[in-house]
């Protein structure tokens, strides 16, 4: 039996106020018996995040959003999301350092900060690391990974609540997937990277960019992943149970 079970759907800027109504075949295949164990985790934009949490109740689906704010709770932040305030809307989890953000400006240090404000409210975090194609042709793939690791995670005891998302930036969105020798090397470089530094706890790792149903057979010969982090694909209810069942079959 695989040992996969995250299926995070990252719908970035997509999504309008009936969208909701367009994963009811997740929700059912989330109630059936052999997909039960499963994570399976939609993070909406802000805006859809309360009728994606309605939607979903009575099903074992979980709602994350895409970021948070390295501010606290209430405060005349404007454009700021708390941590905070995405706990009181239904949230359970929440991406940080996404690519997409550190292209806004998110740096290692804010990134950190966010970790703990969601930490401090209880949210499961999925933590996004990865080169860019300059850092790969570079050959610094793994000071990269091991840098931002390092301090993005500084100050914070227990990798518990955390998943760890390895997202090389130049696969996502273009279809484009490293070979599974090299994708093995640096899910297990990040593996042992975490284990040296949390002790204790089971470790998390999943995998983004351009997973979809034509690559997720090769995806899934990677041992030590527990999933996977799906963009576009996720955005299309049949695709994304594609995933599922290709995966869990
Ligand atoms: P993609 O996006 O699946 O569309 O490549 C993945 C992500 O950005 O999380």
């Amino acid at each position: 039996m695989t040992n996969k079970i995250y299926f995070i759907a990252n719908w970035k800027m997509y999504g309008h106020r009936t969208s909701a109504n367009s994963i009811k075949n997740v929700i059912r295949l989330a109630k059936s018996k052999k997909y039960k164990h499963l994570k399976l985790i939609y993070c909406p934009p802000y805006t859809l995040i309360d009728k994606f949490v309605q939607k979903t109740q009575n099903s074992n689906i979980s709602i994350g959003a895409q970021d948070c704010s390295d501010k606290n709770g209430y405060g005349a932040f404007t454009g700021n999301v708390s941590a905070f305030q995405l706990k009181n809307i239904g949230s359970k989890y929440v991406i940080l350092g996404h690519s997409g953000k550190r292209l806004d400006g998110d740096t290692n240090k804010k990134i950190n900060q966010k970790i703990k404000n969601a930490l401090n409210q209880n949210l499961k975090i999925i933590l996004c690391i990865g080169e860019t194609l300059k850092e790969k042709n570079k050959k610094k793939t793994i000071d990269v990974i091991k840098k931002q690791l390092k301090d993005t995670l500084i100050g914070i005891n227990s990798i518990k609540n955390i998943i760890i998302a390895y997202e090389p930036v130049w696969s996502i969105g273009t279809g484009v997937i490293p070979e599974n020798k090299i994708l093995q090397k640096n899910i297990d470089l990040i593996s042992n990277h975490l284990r040296r530094r949390f002790k204790y706890g089971k470790i998390d790792i999943i995998y983004g960019g351009s997973v979809n149903p034509n690559n997720i057979k090769d995806l899934n010969k990677i041992n030590n992943l527990k999933g996977f982090l799906i963009g576009s694909a996720s955005q299309n209810q049949n695709k994304f149970i594609d995933i599922v069942r290709k995966t869990i079959n």
